[in-house]
């Protein structure tokens, strides 16, 4: 079932309080009996700050905040009117300031329409923040973009120490392009190949902070970040229904120490995928459901090199989805993916808890190079599962499919796991196709998994 409307901030505050104060961790399973999706209504929470005025352009605070309040800017906040030439003038002011801190300020209370809009840097002051308390909505119907190019709602690119936080709201409006756009269909009057467009982009933002938010159906993926170094990003909401294509909650990219904390994730398509280039990516005390898992890769599509090391998945949990630790890739890729620990896991009735699949296919891309040219590969090792636990809704727990052709998956360890079955009787098997490792406790055993 789709889950429509508007989420309460108070359902938030919810999630948030729940991760923190009231000491359920988002590995278990009593976390996700704690979030109360039946209060999903239209209303925002009581004590708004509505009305509440930071001061135009120029005003200082006390400390040296630069506050830049869109509506000084012409912005209307009805939901109805375009506000992107509002919220890039402001912008543009912004990243003039060149003393203290400068703060784009979203005020709560307030809906903006934005059409795409590119946020650029380099700015002048050392860091900006956005203090977004409001909610920003695409345009209705997917008649703004879907050409080439356009394929991406609000950018921010090359600023540093971009500081992103509140209790806003991003809706992507995603659910006419989910019909008009499905994949590989052509769009529009001049049939562009149609593409949804990524609501929030992230590109070449060293020292990135993204927190508070909460993200709604995007068209395609939620949030992309690439080419950017020391991220975090915490505390977000991140959802759209089950059923909805590539809706994935955060993609990275060529991106290296990124740390994601604190977020739910509940999507049509992957919680989190880490994508080539990407090192030193650590998630911790996420919690995913409905959706594809936290997945490495794809990698190596259309013999492409990429290369994926350091990453580490703690304390997280799955719920309800069809993968839960998951690694992927293409025939006929190079390089590597590497040093990968998923440490604390907690599976509620996931179809493939654990499962690395070199043999990746997309049944909407054609592939492009035959089958016997598949020689080269990309290498999977120094795999780690620790202390994963939970239920599977599947018969197969474990599935390790690695390609013979470039050596398989080596140093894979399973190191207490414990998956049971989701339905009383059914029973757990386990594949290991070329996959080399140790076991010291698992439940299925894995004794295909050889030296
Ligand atoms: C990720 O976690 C590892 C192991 O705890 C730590 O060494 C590393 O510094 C962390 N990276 C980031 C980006 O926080
Ligand atoms: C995971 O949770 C355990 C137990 O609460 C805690 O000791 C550990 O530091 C957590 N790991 C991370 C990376 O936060
Ligand atoms: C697996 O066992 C082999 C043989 O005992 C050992 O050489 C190797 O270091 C072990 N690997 C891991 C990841 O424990």
């Amino acid at each position: 079932m789709a889950m429509q409307g508007l989420l309460t901030i108070s359902v938030f505050l919810l999630l948030v309080s729940s991760c923190s104060c009231s000491r359920l961790q988002p590995w278990t399973k009593d976390y996700f009996d704690a979030l109360d999706f039946r209060s999903f209504g239209d209303e925002e929470a009581a004590g708004t700050t509505d009305g509440l005025d930071f001061g135009s352009f120029g005003d200082e605070e006390a400390a040296g905040t630069t506050l830049i309040n869109v509506m000084h800017y012409g912005a209307i906040g009805n939901g109805q009117t375009d506000d992107s030439q509002a919220f890039i003038n402001a912008w543009r002011d912004l990243c003039t300031v060149d003393r203290g801190v400068p703060a784009l300020y979203i005020p709560a209370g307030k809906t903006f329409l934005l059409g795409q809009v590119q946020f650029q840097g380099p700015c002048k002051a050392s860091s900006v923040h956005v203090k977004f308390e409001g909610s920003l909505t695409a345009p209705l119907g997917t008649g703004w973009g879907g050409k080439a190019g356009l394929d991406k709602w609000i950018q921010f690119e090359y600023i540093s120490n971009l500081i992103i936080e509140g209790g806003g709201k991003i809706d992507g409006q995603g659910s006419a392009w989910w019909t008009t756009c499905a994949k590989g269909r052509q769009y529009g009057q001049g049939k562009f190949q149609c593409q949804r467009p990524t609501a929030l982009h992230f590109h070449s933002c060293n020292g990135l902070q993204l927190s508070g938010l909460t993200h709604l159906n995007s068209a395609q993926n939620h949030i992309s970040l690439s080419g950017s170094n020391g991220v975090t990003i915490s505390n977000l909401y991140i959802i759209a229904p089950e059923d909805s294509p590539n809706t994935d909650g955060i993609d990275i990219s060529t991106s290296t120490n990124v740390n994601i904390k604190n977020t739910f994730i509940g999507t049509g398509d992957d919680c989190i995928a880490i994508n080539g280039g990407s090192s030193g990516i650590n998630i911790t005390g996420v919690s995913c459901g409905p959706g594809h898992g936290i997945s490495i890769g794809s990698l190596g599509q259309n013999g492409a090199y990429e290369t994926v090391e350091e990453v580490y998945v703690e304390n997280c949990s799955f719920k309800g989805t069809e993968n839960g630790a998951r690694i992927k890739t293409w025939k006929g890729g190079r390089g590597y993916a590497r040093k990968i620990l998923f440490q604390h896991i907690n599976f509620i009735n996931v179809k493939n808890p654990i499962i690395i699949n070199q043999f990746y296919f997309d049944k909407n891309s054609l592939p492009q190079l035959a089958d016997n040219n598949y020689y080269q590969e990309i290498k999977v090792s120094d795999v780690t599962y620790s202390d994963l636990h939970g239920t599977s809704a599947n018969d197969i727990a474990i599935n390790l499919n690695c390609n013979k052709d470039g050596g398989g998956c080596s140093n894979i360890l399973m190191d207490d796991v414990r998956i049971t079955p989701a339905v009383p009787g059914m029973k757990l098997n386990v594949i290991c196709n070329n996959a080399y490792g140790n076991v010291t406790y698992a439940i299925p055993n894995v004794p295909c998994l050889s030296h």
